[in-house]
């Protein structure tokens, strides 16, 4: 795990290399974008509806589960994402989607749905294979995915520059992130880690979450804001000396936002038995973004180091996929 985290900037440079012209169509004509994927292969949605968001003229719909949308139909780009390409419920939603005559583009590794891919001569992006965990392979899974959308001119092709740029001040700054995850695992210790964020890096906090959760084996919570000064506040009454709260911020937020975090992070200075704050380095959403998913990433590892556990195994999800085949 250790070396995949180190290999993310290249990754990132990699998958911008990769020629997609052969497997991806200009054509096409949509009404709305509709991605499924589960776990690592879905975060990678949310960051890339984030980063098109000021500039897709379509609406993006991201579905984790087996339950489709309504408005689906021929006018639907859909973007089945899987590393493995067997995952169940993304099958299921693409067989859904496929009968309601959805344009389907495949971004996988191989599996069932590359050879669906394959068989039927869909569209797709194929990821290099052979990497144990999905969620390592973020890197790919975002770039293609923009790829897919660059390709049918419903993003800018600028925005894969901008993720260029993010992987130089990923190799620039390595060693610094490096250090910093290192304090930050020190501060979060054996405390339960409350993730913060404004809605702008929500995905940052989801893939600190799913990463606190896989890599360091521990149960953690995220809440972004605004929404959480409606209620989960409420929750902050008095010491909390077991909980960690981790407050992701950059530069350029909404100001009403900005205000509400500052006057927050005195409430969870006063009663967490840790406050702290990290702040992005990057000009845009996509290196900040991107920054910030290192330094989790990073901290993930770090964390899984205290405790004295393997970052890699999954034993629990393999035991679950395993319990589902007999039901
Ligand atoms: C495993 C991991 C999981 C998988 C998820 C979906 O490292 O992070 O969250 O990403 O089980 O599997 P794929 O990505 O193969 O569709």
């Amino acid at each position: 795990m250790e070396k995949l985290i180190q290999y993310f900037p290249t990754q990132l440079e990699e998958a911008l290399r990769q020629d997609t012209s052969e497997t991806l169509g200009s054509g096409g004509s949509y009404q709305n974008v509709l991605i499924a994927g589960m776990g690592g292969s879905g975060i990678g949605a949310d960051f890339v509806r984030g980063f098109v968001r000021e500039h897709c003229p379509l609406p993006i719909q991201i579905v984790k589960g087996y339950a489709l949308p309504s408005g689906i139909g021929s006018h639907t780009l859909l973007i089945a994402s899987s590393y493995s390409g067997n995952t169940e419920e993304t099958l299921d939603v693409v067989a859904q989607a496929q009968r309601l005559g959805a344009q389907l583009v495949c971004v996988s590794s191989g599996g069932k749905l590359l050879e669906m891919a394959k068989q039927q001569q869909l569209e797709h992006v194929k990821l290099p294979g052979g990497i144990p965990s999905p969620r390592a392979c973020l890197g790919y899974s975002i770039v293609a995915q923009m790829q897919v959308l660059v390709a049918k001119k419903l993003a800018p092709a600028e925005l894969l520059e901008q993720v260029q740029s993010a992987a130089s001040l990923l190799h620039q700054e390595q060693e610094l992130i490096r250090e910093r995850a290192q304090h930050l695992a020190q501060a979060i210790g054996s405390k339960l880690p409350v993730i913060y964020s404004s809605t702008a890096l929500t995905p940052v906090a989801i893939r600190c979450r799913q990463q606190f959760n896989e890599n360091a084996k521990i149960l953690c919570w995220h809440h972004e804001f605004p929404e959480m000064n409606h209620n989960e506040l409420v929750g902050w009454r008095g010491e909390q000396d077991e909980v960690a709260a981790l407050l992701l911020r950059q530069r350029d937020e909404h100001p009403r936002v900005e205000a509400r975090l500052n006057i927050c992070k005195a409430v969870f200075d006063q009663y967490a038995g840790a406050s702290i704050e990290v702040i992005a380095r990057g000009n845009n959403l996509i290196e900040r973004s991107f920054y910030l998913v290192h330094l989790v990433d990073w901290t993930s590892l770090e964390l899984a180091k205290l405790r004295q556990v393997d970052p890699s195994e999954i034993r629990i999800i393999d035991f679950l996929k395993e319990a589902l085949k007999e039901v």
